[in-house]
């Protein structure tokens, strides 16, 4: 079995593509520079990643609720969270022969010292200037100052200005959170590594919200947990790592922020942050909006401003890293095969039907089955090309499990039970599968790579 990292950004792409994940927008227009559209096995893996998500966060917890607010938000909400004012990245030009547009401070992290040059084409650079990251519009017919909005940059602001609802219809009190999954659009200078960064992405955050002296100890339980789920569902432990950041990185609104970093094949990266955000948004908020937002506590009449955790993760790029950890390639009997060891909960499809031969019954049969497992799983069934292809081809998409019909199955009603991982193959009675995949579907996992 190989546990050698194989996985290189393009080979990842390459496998999107081919097995039709992820794929460049607007294709035939020569597509949209960084904009990806997702293909059905890319959609069932990302709502997978998304549903983990829901599961821990919610369904797996009493102290958290649930909320969809919209993309476009009131105009005052980003003068209030600061922003229109500071969410800006510093952008520098080449004055040479390319005109490309960089990060200076990604520029300044290469090379901390010294005069900065074009990395293209080696240019004179132009002073840096703050560029304001948010994607502008106009509601309504007329264009005009009064009917701008803007694209959110984030979900968490729709939160924040829910809180007095939410506090109201939730019947909870701090400690509780608020969680949301939801577009975001960011005018990034430089988006790059395929789905890593993108100008339109998806969010998973939550805003815990605390009694003050509480948010270190919470600050921390949400470290611990954040780093749990990506490891339960089969990032390798030795490819995370949790790194706070430095005073001079920390956003506005933060006081302390870690993000948890993956080794992506561009290196350590960020897959999700987790800031100490205080009372810096539900005061600006009441500020600007002037509603009350603090909790009253109805017993003791104590009244506060909960401070809040915030662990603010990526749908895309959470479906990046597990695809990045789960790739491997492999010999097996002298052919060379590519396999997404994705934990079987991720798996778009869980089990694939495939008939031995198109002919004697099997199809039939095979159809059968497929009928019934999918009642209970999503399933494939398969009768396109050789068998040895077929399972190529559930291989590459992360199938855990194959079903092959063959002539025993016509004789004596069993099965060829095979594991995407182990490859063992094992014999089974067509009435006991259904049951044996529902448990081992619920059975814990472990990356085969970590053997
Ligand atoms: N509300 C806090 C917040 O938005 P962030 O660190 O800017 O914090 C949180 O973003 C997460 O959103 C990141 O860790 C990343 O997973 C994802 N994300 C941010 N910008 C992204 C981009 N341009 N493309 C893809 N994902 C992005």
């Amino acid at each position: 079995m190989a546990t050698t990292d194989a996985a290189t950004m393009e080979k990842i792409v390459a496998l999107c593509k081919r097995r039709g994940f992820i794929f460049q927008s607007s294709e035939i227009y020569g597509g949209l520079a960084s904009t990806y559209d997702y293909g059905h096995y890319g959609v069932l893996l990302k709502s997978n990643v998304k549903a983990e998500w829901w599961r821990a966060v919610v369904q797996e917890r009493d102290d958290v609720v649930a909320l969809d607010a919209a993309i476009l938000m009131h105009p005052m909400t980003w003068e209030a969270s600061g922003h229109l004012e500071g969410f800006t990245d510093p952008l520098v030009q080449c004055l040479g022969k390319c005109k490309r547009r960089w990060r200076e401070d990604h520029l300044r992290d290469a090379k901390p010292e010294g005069e900065l040059r074009c990395p293209e084409c080696g240019g004179e650079l132009s002073p840096p200037r703050n560029f304001n990251l948010m994607f502008e519009t106009h509601m309504g017919p007329v264009q005009e100052e009064g009917s701008r909005v803007y694209l959110r940059p984030e979900t968490a602001q729709g939160i924040f200005v829910n809180f007095k609802n939410v506090l109201q219809f939730s019947r909870k009190r701090p400690p509780f959170g608020i969680a949301q999954v939801g577009k975001s659009f960011r005018n990034e200078i430089t988006p790059q590594n395929f789905i890593f960064r993108t100008r339109e992405f998806e969010q998973m955050e939550i805003e815990f919200f605390v009694p003050p002296a509480d948010a270190g100890h919470w600050h921390e339980h949400w470290l611990n947990e954040r780093m749990r789920w990506y490891t339960e569902l089969g990032l390798r432990p030795d490819h995370l790592k949790l790194r706070p950041h430095d005073a001079d990185e920390l956003s506005h609104y933060s006081s302390a922020t870690s993000d948890i970093e993956y080794e992506f094949p561009m290196g350590w990266s960020e897959l999700e942050g987790i800031a100490n955000r205080g009372d810096f948004d539900l005061t600006q908020h009441a500020k600007f909006s002037r509603e009350k937002l603090e909790y009253v506590d109805s017993g003791s009449g104590e009244r506060y401003v909960p401070h809040v955790i915030e662990p603010s993760a990526g749908a895309d790029r959470a479906t990046l890293a597990f695809m990045v950890d789960a790739y491997d390639e492999e010999q097996v009997e002298g052919r060379e095969r590519v396999v997404l060891r994705l934990h079987p909960r991720l798996a778009p499809v869980k089990v694939a039907v495939l008939p031995l031969v198109n002919k004697d019954g099997q199809p039939e049969r095979a159809r059968e089955i497929y009928q019934d497992l999918r009642r209970r799983m999503p399933a494939e069934y398969d009768t396109g090309g050789s068998i040895g292809k077929r399972y190529r081809r559930q291989d590459e998409i992360g199938t855990p499990w194959g079903v092959t019909v063959d002539h025993q199955t016509m004789e004596d009603g069993t099965v060829t039970l095979r594991d995407r991982d182990s490859l063992e193959q094992a014999r089974i009675a067509m009435t006991e599968l259904g049951g044996e995949l529902e448990r081992r579907l619920a059975a814990p996992w472990r990356s085969p790579k970590l053997a």
